[in-house]
């Protein structure tokens, strides 16, 4: 149960990415449940109806979800699908950047981007670039992005590079995908202080170690964290879920912008990485993503 006062949420308009498996369902479903309308972006139509076709049979929908389907790892498909969500709707009152991949192997994206910068950090800016009228339409809308404490772990941030394609295997994989995070947490910090008085919030979270589809690229890591998912170690999607789903209900977060939340107790105690601390870097990240993914 939750021990936060929630605000209510029926009828407002959630855009959510990755909600087809994992963390972003389970926040759907728990937003579905109290009403949201939804709009679900996702790659693969099939999965889309199949998730649409399973939330709209939860208690206390009020408007079946919808869909539209977007690549996040492929910049025009991104833009089409912006085009659309624009179209469809005059206000957007959440936004939530939750899709993301853990690749094992080197790979680029459409654009020629190194596959885990470009997925989860370069598509969603763009995404979110594209959308920023109709959530500043809103008055009070929240942003909220699955980032993760792998940040922690990042390769070194080099603005002019980082998006380059790396060859790799599955262990050189981590720092890659965690400098991926760690951009997503800068990406938070960055677009709440150009947002500050537009009465949109943005914050980020880790839902902690989570057994999902993400580490679906890795058979040894996919049995690992089945065995592990039956222990306290592991978390379920719709544990990992929760902390998402609180930056959107939670009342007294209405102007709390620009925060990295923790899922795993103890962790907000560690001191932030020292990226984070330079707001330079931080304002420079964002003219490179802008510049990178043709935002003006
Ligand atoms: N699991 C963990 O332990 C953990 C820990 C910290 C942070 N996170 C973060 O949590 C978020 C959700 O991951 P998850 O664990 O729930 O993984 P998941 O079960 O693999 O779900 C990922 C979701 O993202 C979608 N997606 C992936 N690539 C996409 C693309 N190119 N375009 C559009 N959608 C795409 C997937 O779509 P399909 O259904 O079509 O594959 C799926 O809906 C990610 O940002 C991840 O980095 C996870």
């Amino acid at each position: 149960m939750p021990t936060y006062p929630e605000r209510p949420i029926s009828g407002q308009r959630i855009v959510i990415t990755g909600a087809t498996n994992g963390i972003g369902k389970e926040m759907a479903r728990a937003l579905a449940r109290r009403g949201a309308a939804l709009t679900l972006v996702a790659r693969n139509e099939t999965k889309a109806r199949d998730t649409v076709t399973e939330l709209a049979a939860e208690p206390g929908v009020v408007t079946a979800p919808e869909y539209v389907v977007a690549d996040l790892a492929e910049l025009s498909s991104i833009r089409s699908a912006a085009a659309e969500i624009t179209a469809r709707y005059p206000v957007i009152d959440t936004l939530l950047n939750n899709a993301g991949i853990h690749s094992f192997s080197a790979g680029v994206t459409a654009d020629g981007y190194e596959v885990m910068a470009g997925t989860n950090h370069l598509g969603p800016f763009l995404l979110t670039h594209l959308l920023l009228d109709r959530v500043i339409a809103s008055g009070t809308a929240r942003i909220v992005v699955t980032a993760s404490e792998a940040h922690r772990s990042a390769a070194r941030l080099d603005l002019d590079t980082f998006a380059d394609p790396v060859p790799h295997g599955a262990i050189g994989s981590e720092p890659i995908y965690g400098r991926s995070k760690l951009l997503n947490i800068l990406f938070t910090e960055e677009l709440a202080r150009r947002l500050d008085g537009t009465g949109v919030t943005v914050n980020c979270f880790c839902p902690g170690i989570v057994a999902s589809g993400l580490v679906r690229g890795s058979r040894l890591l996919t049995g690992t964290a089945r065995a592990a998912s039956r222990t306290p170690l592991v978390r379920t999607p719709r544990q990992g879920a929760e902390m998402g789903i609180r930056l959107v209900l939670d009342e007294s977060l209405g102007t709390t912008s620009g925060e990295f939340f923790t899922s795993t107790p103890g962790l907000r105690f560690l001191p932030a990485v020292s990226a984070r601390r330079d707001g330079a870097l931080r304002q420079r990240l964002f003219d490179r993503s802008a510049e990178l993914v043709g935002a003006h």
